[in-house]
């Protein structure tokens, strides 16, 4: 469990790895170049992060697939699960990251309907937020589990349906209704306080989500002067370092030997579960 333990007597396997990182050399990116770019912050407007973060100056090798962001007019979004979110907040300390939908920033008529939903593997939920849903196109007037003291009506494509929109606690369906759209909100007094503009303000506030990342071996990496990445091929944690090879988890320190990745499953410790979280669940079979 201690990963600061190394054996310093070269076992075979160190061999075999030190080859291989001499092969894989020529084949990729120098390490020191990645060292480069992935010690670039990513920076827009009030947003300034790094690791698992990738995107603008940060090549991909620098973040979690999922984890892009973009910068434009220093405004930062990214896309999860094809939804388009504007990054309000990050949060490197506590890992989690506050966003909120484009989409409903405009108010509460999408022109396209789609769900928050967010991937096990990469994200967890964060506790004091709760789904919202947004019932659309009923074309009979509803009465809804909610109630609306200012109804609001959504044209959809053309057809306005009305008096339409219902909205219901929890991730449910649109049942005889046009569509729905789930959205995560702060757990707040609602339902019984709330008007249309209340809660146009409070998707505006946007929600809290958790990115999975083990921070323990990417302060290893820190401590010895590296800066981490993904690598693309293992899809495991790497750490980048100025002159060296990559396929280290940590950077030699002077008058020290770096400590090689284990040709076997990663130790426990390592930055995601990459084990058992392969970014492939998430593409079609290849087995
Ligand atoms: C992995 O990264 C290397 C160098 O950064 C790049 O040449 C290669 O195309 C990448 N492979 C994949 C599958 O993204
Ligand atoms: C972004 O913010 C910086 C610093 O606040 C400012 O100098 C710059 O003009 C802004 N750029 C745009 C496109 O708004
Ligand atoms: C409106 O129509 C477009 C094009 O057919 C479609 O992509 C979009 O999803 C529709 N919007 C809704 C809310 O159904
Ligand atoms: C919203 O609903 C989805 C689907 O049921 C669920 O996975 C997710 O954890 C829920 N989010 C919150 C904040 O309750
Ligand atoms: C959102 O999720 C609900 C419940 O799973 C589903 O019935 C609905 O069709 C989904 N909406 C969209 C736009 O995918
Ligand atoms: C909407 O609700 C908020 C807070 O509950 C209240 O301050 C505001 O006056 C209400 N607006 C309308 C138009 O009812
Ligand atoms: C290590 O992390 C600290 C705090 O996040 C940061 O200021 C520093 O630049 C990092 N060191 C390296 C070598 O990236
Ligand atoms: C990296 O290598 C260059 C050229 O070989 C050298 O000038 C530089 O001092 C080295 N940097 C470190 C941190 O070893
Ligand atoms: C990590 O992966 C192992 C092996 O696949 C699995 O048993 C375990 O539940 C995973 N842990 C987490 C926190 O996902
Ligand atoms: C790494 O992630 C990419 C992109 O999600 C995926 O296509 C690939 O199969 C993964 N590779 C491994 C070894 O898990």
């Amino acid at each position: 469990m201690n990963h600061s333990v190394f054996s310093l007597s070269p076992s075979p396997s160190v061999f075999v790895i030190v080859l291989l990182l001499f092969v894989q050399v020529p084949s990729s990116l120098s390490s020191s170049s990645l060292f480069t770019d992935c010690s670039n912050q990513f920076v827009c407007g009030d947003i300034s992060t790094g690791f698992p973060f990738w995107g603008s100056g940060r090549p991909s090798a620098c973040g979690i697939p999922e984890l892009e962001l973009n910068c434009e007019n220093n405004i930062t979004r990214m896309n999860i699960d094809q939804v388009a979110y504007r990054v309000l907040e990050i949060k490197p300390d506590i890992e989690s990251l506050r966003i909120a939908r484009e989409d409903y920033l405009a108010g509460l008529c999408p022109p396209q309907f789609a769900n928050s939903t967010f991937n096990p593997k990469v994200f967890d939920p964060v506790i004091g937020y709760t789904n919202l849903t947004f019932i659309y196109g009923c074309v009979a007037a509803f009465i809804g589990a909610v109630p609306l003291p200012v109804p609001f009506t959504c044209k959809i494509n053309d057809t306005n349906y009305g008096q339409s929109g219902d909205i219901k606690g929890g991730a449910t369906g649109p049942g005889d209704c046009y569509g729905s759209v789930f959205v995560p909100v702060p757990f707040t007094n609602w339902p019984l306080n709330w008007n249309v503009t209340s809660l146009e303000e409070l998707l505006k506030e946007g929600f809290e989500v958790r990115w999975k990342v083990d921070s323990a071996a990417c302060e290893e990496c820190n401590r010895s002067s590296g800066v981490c990445g993904i690598n693309n091929v293992s899809n495991q944690t790497t750490c980048y370092c100025r002159n060296q090879s990559s396929g280290s988890k940590t950077c030699a320190l002077p008058g020290s030997t770096p400590i090689a990745d284990q040709a076997g499953p990663p130790p426990p410790g390592m930055c995601l579960n990459f084990s058992s979280n392969q970014f492939m669940n998430s593409s079609p079979s290849t087995a």
